[in-house]
């Protein structure tokens, strides 16, 4: 069994999702709650970027037990210095420094030449193991870099300390396929990659993120880094929740396990969405409202018989307390059957199928009936028989 550590960025690159702005209380509540959760790091945001950040990220340093707390900084030393105030009273501090490697990012963001970045990147890395005892290097746009710049930066950085590599999909548009290649590629092409951990990060703009980074895991990542409820940048980000998820119901399959509590899943989920004002859809995977609900018939009838005819993750895994069956134009009469034990109803076989009758007559005007409906129609059976 393979050990995937859990890297979880809600609080920075979640953070930078349009419309969300936390204030410091918010985002020590949601890093508790993290630390429940069961992640490994956890990044609490960009020291440098303002005073509120560094103020968050260093109370949030001050307070975690349970995780290596991080922060964000561009290849400067005053980023890095910043970030070492902010975190140097954690329990396992650790710096996530990055620099761009693609050519588009080089030539017009950043104004360097190829050399220029790995003299600037391995400068930085060595600077940071200073006062950092673990430094991650990112190579933002990795997925549109050219692969043997990769290999040879990468050998550098890791020459100078770094001790974590992430090679992120910063922009979302790499294939599966791309994205395990380019990790295989590095694993065989870098001599010093034992010396490091190799890290995965995806953003959803092509709806791949979470299938990228299994994707990398199955190429040689043994570090995975996204956010819950894949809120972040544009798209956003892989869904934590979804991979500790999709690893554990496959364990069969991939042999890979976590240190993620599933059980606090809901909890996270519900909390990141309060607090950010990011309402999560109902049809998401694992968390969605949905994501445990069945309207048709033969749906609900199969779960009554056996919950594994339709249902691959029972509720309670997550965090959630009992699947939903949803009465609506599609149901059938043992589903409705069944609700109507659970509100106490134990009747006749005439009297349910005049019951079922009048449900179905209701479907036609509403969506989806309540258990109040169900009163009203029972009601008004009993009173005409
Ligand atoms: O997506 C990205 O490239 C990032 C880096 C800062 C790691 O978030
Ligand atoms: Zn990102």
């Amino acid at each position: 069994m393979t050990r995937i550590n859990i890297f979880d960025t809600t609080l920075r690159d979640g953070e930078q999702s349009p419309g969300v702005n936390l204030n410091q209380l918010e985002k020590l509540e949601i890093a508790k709650q993290l630390e429940r959760f069961g992640v490994n790091v956890m990044e609490a945001g960009f020291p440098a970027s303002s005073r509120g950040d560094f103020e968050g990220v260093k109370s949030i340093a001050n307070t975690i037990q349970n995780a290596s707390v991080t922060g964000l900084a561009r290849a400067v030393k005053s980023d890095v210095d910043a970030a070492w105030d902010a975190l140097k009273g954690g329990v396992d501090p650790r710096l996530h420094v990055f620099i761009a490697t693609s050519p588009i990012h080089m030539t017009h963001k950043l104004k360097k030449s190829p050399d220029q970045v790995v003299a600037t990147a391995e400068e930085m890395v060595r600077y940071a193991r200073k006062t950092f005892p673990k430094v991650e290097w990112s190579a933002e746009d990795a997925s549109r870099s050219d692969l043997d710049f990769l290999v040879h930066i990468i050998e550098r950085v890791i020459d100078a300390g770094a001790t974590v590599i992430n090679l992120p999909d910063t922009v979302g548009y790499t294939t599966p396929y791309e994205y395990g290649k380019m990790f295989r590629y590095v694993t065989e092409h870098v001599p010093n990659i034992d010396k490091a951990i190799l890290s995965a990060h995806c953003h959803d703009d092509l709806g791949m993120a979470l299938a990228n980074s299994i994707s990398a895991i199955e190429n040689g990542a043994t570090q995975v880094e996204g956010t819950i409820n894949g809120i972040g940048e544009r798209a956003g980000n892989a869904a934590l929740e979804e991979l500790a998820v999709a690893l554990h119901i496959r364990k069969d399959y991939y042999n890979i396990d976590t240190s993620i509590n599933l059980g606090e899943t809901k909890r996270t989920s519900d909390l990141v969405s309060k607090l950010t004002g990011m309402f999560v859809p109902r049809n998401k995977a694992v968390v969605g409202q949905n994501a445990f609900a069945h309207e048709s018939g033969i749906h609900q009838d199969g779960v009554l018989k056996h919950a594994e005819t339709y249902e691959i993750i029972t509720p309670e895994l997550v965090g959630v307390h009992s699947n939903d069956l949803v009465l609506g134009k599609h149901s059938g009469k043992h589903a409705f059957k069944d609700r109507l034990k659970k509100l106490g109803y134990d009747m006749s076989d005439e009297l349910l199928s005049k019951a079922f009758g009048e449900f179905k007559q209701l479907t036609d005007h509403k969506k989806t009936i309540t258990d109040d409906d169900l009163f009203t129609i029972m009601t008004d059976i009993q009173t005409s028989a």
